[in-house]
């Protein structure tokens, strides 16, 4: 008999939704380039390179059937003008209730309400019907899951067959874990992370989200994709940084830009693949396979 896969811990989704609720306007900033100056820098770079690459690789298989975009923990709605502008209606789910409130009030603000759907869900419980989307994006938000498996067999199951979905996670194995004792430790796995730093309420109140983050084995995260049905066709990676001595970067925000500038260009020679594989930020298009 096979056992159903297991979810989130009650306590842990709490924690990620309260942290998420307290940041919705800090994670709106990190993607507005006028606010630079009062938020980190690199971060910032981070994620807009990141959306930047999502929509790269979301354009490379574009097809004029696609009706439906599934964005899960979309936030304040970060993608919901692009994932439009493609012509898909766009529905979004995040379990945190305010970022699903700000996102409905930019659609109002914008006059979008009528081709967007925002609610309040996880990605582990999603509230649509079999083979509903034809695209769904998933960006930012396995790494917060305690496990990866009912996430992704909802993903296969609301994907419409010949579905493609955008996924990122956060590669274990990049250039700035070496320096880094609490990269390595997580690289053991996170129960080890765990014993070593124990999870308290106080680091979600500190806005220490990395301390809930988790990493991955990319080549497992692969396999565990194919035994959920789905087969991953290309990636990006990207975020070569920063170098850090227990979590102190050594260099400027600044120069961290430019030195993760510098190797994503030369990650991107045929001729360097190691150097392809690792950068934190791994984002991948996956297919919907037929037979699981
Ligand atoms: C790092 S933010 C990314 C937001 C957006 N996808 C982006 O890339 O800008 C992660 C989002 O995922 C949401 N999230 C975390 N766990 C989730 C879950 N189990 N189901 C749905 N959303 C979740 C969080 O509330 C948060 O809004």
């Amino acid at each position: 008999m096979s056992m159903a896969p297991k979810s989130s811990t009650i306590e842990e989704e709490k924690c990620v939704q309260e942290y998420f609720d307290d940041n919705v306007r800090g994670w709106e900033r990190m993607y507005d380039e006028q606010a630079f100056d009062t938020y980190n820098l690199f971060d910032s770079h981070t994620v807009i390179k990141r959306k930047e690459y999502v929509l790269q690789l979301l354009d490379e298989s574009k097809e004029s059937r696609w009706r439906r975009v599934l964005d899960i923990g979309c936030g304040p709605g970060i993608y919901m003008v692009d994932l439009l502008q493609r012509g898909m209606d766009v529905w979004g789910v995040d379990v945190a209730p305010k970022m699903i409130e700000q996102a409905i009030s930019t659609a109002k603000d914008m006059g979008l309400q009528s081709r967007v759907h925002f609610s309040v869900a996880s990605v582990e419980n999603l509230p649509f019907p079999d083979e509903y989307f034809d695209v769904i994006i998933c960006i930012g938000v396995l790494e917060y899951l305690s496990k990866d498996d009912l996430a992704l067999k909802e993903i296969y199951r609301v994907l419409k067959p010949r579905g493609i979905a955008i996924i990122t996670i956060w590669n274990h194995l990049s250039l700035g874990t070496f320096t880094d004792l609490y990269s390595l430790i997580k690289v053991v796995g996170k129960k080890t992370y765990r014993l070593v730093f124990p999870l308290n309420s106080s680091d979600m109140k500190k806005q220490n989200e990395q301390e809930f983050r988790k990493s991955y084995n990319v080549r497992r995260f692969d396999n565990l994709l194919q035994t959920h049905g789905l087969r991953k066709v290309n990636f990006i990676s990207h975020r070569f940084g920063p170098i850090a001595i227990n979590r102190k970067a050594i260099f400027s925000d600044a120069t961290n830009i430019k030195i993760t500038e510098k190797i994503e260009k030369i990650s991107k020679i045929r001729w360097v693949p190691l150097l392809r594989e690792l950068g934190t930020m791994y984002i991948m298009r996956v297919e919907k396979t037929s037979k699981k």
